[in-house]
């Protein structure tokens, strides 16, 4: 399957919480030439649920593939030139669907959602440890509702149509990836049902040693293995498009997380590199190399990404803030104190300083290293000269200290201190935020100056895989090394560093607890 020369250009599925995109991206320079764009319905039926419409995904996906490929041949390109696919994701979403009509059993339950906390508690109560750590030594992760396999076991439990294609033999399960990709290949008429190792490992199913479906755990779960897909590697000819769309005939070769895709895309290749994307939440990911290294600060282990059948997996620590943009949306939203969020950056500016203001948005509890349920909202230090500004300036604070928290996490947990971060994400554009975190943190910021760094990661996977070869992420080769960052570096002193985060800390300390009655 040797790909020629000129079948340089590479197509990119992104299929995010909130959007799903096609773009296409030229080799080897991995410049983006046309995208499309589209948004995807949440769906909220009560409090803590969060879903969406696994067909409408499928649709948007291909209406979005067929308006990039009019672009491109606007452009004067072929849509033969594209060599290869690669798709990145949302992760943990799980979706569930019969396999022989290929219609979904059930909407997509998001990563977001939160009904699964009573199935937490029930499994829970069955160990003898009653540990949510319980299985974290061979799953990276800790028994949370994050995870699919608590999704799929609160469907097993509570959609009688699920539960009778799991007795069938009917029921595919997967995370977003694989529903794509079974549903590209063909669907009923012989789609392939796999995923790759960085969406396995989110699942809570997947042993991180040796990257197969662990039976403890999907005991545990009563997950029965044949609902699940082929654990595959992240970069490889998986097969071709065989759905009669624009796409029909194209190679797809490379599968990756969202988190994980923007790690490679920021090119943190070497163990001690570490990423944070700002969104609405912050993903923070740091690369420690070929081994798993197990958290004891609430970081959770999972793959980076393994670039072939028979490359090395390599591991990564994941910290996550929950609430990051979505404080100066609160801001916007719901105290009417922006008219628009492009105003974030100047009102912050207009102050100097916070005026000792601290806000804790924990506004549904606070992850690590603290994991609190019970943790909520708090604004400390308000006087008579408090406005507006400072608590704009003190929300971007909050992000940047919430990021700290993590990367102290990190540093004890990996043993070496993180001397940078590379920063992504629509946030990132805010340069008073970057400048904030390199003050906050002590280390520089490298904010990519790429748009994109998501897309423009798993297209590199997808172009390195073998037989695509069309760019290689080897060292020998480090074209990679012309990544370009706008750097901020820290111009706060050790002590003022150190005075300001023991007063975070102190703010973190009145949240706790305020939601027990
Ligand atoms: O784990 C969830 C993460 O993959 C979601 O990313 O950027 O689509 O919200 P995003």
């Amino acid at each position: 399957a040797m790909a020629a020369s000129k079948y340089n250009l590479i197509g990119v599925i992104d299929c995010g919480t909130n959007t799903v995109g096609f773009s296409v991206y030229q080799t080897p320079e991995f410049t983006e030439l046309c995208s499309h764009k589209m948004e995807i319905i949440q769906i909220t039926p009560q409090d803590g649920w969060c879903e969406q419409n696994p067909l409408e995904i499928m649709t948007n996906i291909r209406i979005c593939a067929e308006e990039a490929c009019k672009k491109l041949e606007k452009l004067g390109y072929k849509l033969s030139e594209i060599a290869t696919i690669g798709i990145t994701n949302q992760r943990e979403t799980t979706i569930v669907w019969d396999k022989l009509t290929g219609e979904p059993l059930y909407n997509a339950i998001l990563w977001s959602d939160i009904r699964t906390d009573i199935t937490v508690d029930r499994i829970l109560a069955k160990l003898p440890d009653q540990n949510k750590n319980h299985f974290k030594d061979i799953s990276g992760l800790p028994i949370s509702p994050y995870s699919s396999a608590l999704k799929l076991r609160w469907l097993k439990d509570n959609i009688p149509a699920v539960r009778k294609a799991c007795r069938d033999r009917r029921c595919y399960a997967g995370t977003v990836d694989t529903w794509i990709i079974w549903n590209l290949t063909g669907a009923v008429d012989g789609g392939l049902h796999i995923t790759d190792v960085t969406n396995a490992s989110r699942t809570l199913l997947m042993n991180i040693d040796t990257l197969h479906w662990d039976p403890v755990l999907t005991r545990a779960f009563s997950i029965h293995p044949n609902m699940l897909p082929q654990i595959r590697s992240s970069s490889e000819i998986y097969g071709k498009v065989k759905d009669g769309s624009v796409l029909n005939g194209i190679y797809i070769s490379g599968i990756l997380g969202n988190q994980q895709a923007s790690l490679l895309g920021q090119m943190c290749f070497k163990p001690g590199q570490a990423k944070n994307t700002y969104r609405s939440g912050c993903f923070l990911l740091c690369n420690t190399g070929e081994q798993p290294v197990l958290s004891s600060h609430g970081l959770v282990t999972t793959v980076a990404y393994k670039l072939g059948k028979d490359s090395p997996t390599i591991y990564a620590l994941e910290g996550a803030v929950a609430v990051g943009g979505s404080a100066l949306k609160w801001l916007k939203n719901s105290l009417g104190l922006l008219k628009s969020e492009d105003e974030v950056e100047d009102l912050s500016n207009a102050v100097h300083s916070t005026g000792d203001v601290y806000f804790v948005p924990a506004f549904t509890g606070l992850y690590a290293p603290y994991w609190r349920k019970d943790a909520r909202g708090t604004i400390c230090g308000l006087t008579q000269f408090t406005n507006k500004n400072h608590l704009i300036r003190a929300t971007l604070e909050a992000i940047c200290f919430q990021t700290r928290d993590i990367i102290e996490c990190m540093n004890q947990d990996c043993g070496f201190t993180l001397n940078k971060l590379h920063a992504d994400g629509i946030l990132s554009a805010n340069k008073l935020l970057m400048q904030l975190q390199a003050d906050i943190t002590g280390i520089p910021v490298l904010r990519s100056q790429m748009e994109d760094t998501t897309a423009l990661g798993i297209a590199m996977c997808a172009a390195h895989a073998e037989g695509i070869n069309s760019c290689e992420l080897l060292p020998e080769k480090r074209y990679y090394e012309n990544a370009r960052y706008d750097t901020y570096l820290p111009t706060s002193t050790h002590s003022e560093r150190e005075i300001r985060y023991t007063k975070w800390k102190k703010a973190v300390q009145r949240s706790l607890g305020w939601a027990i009655t």
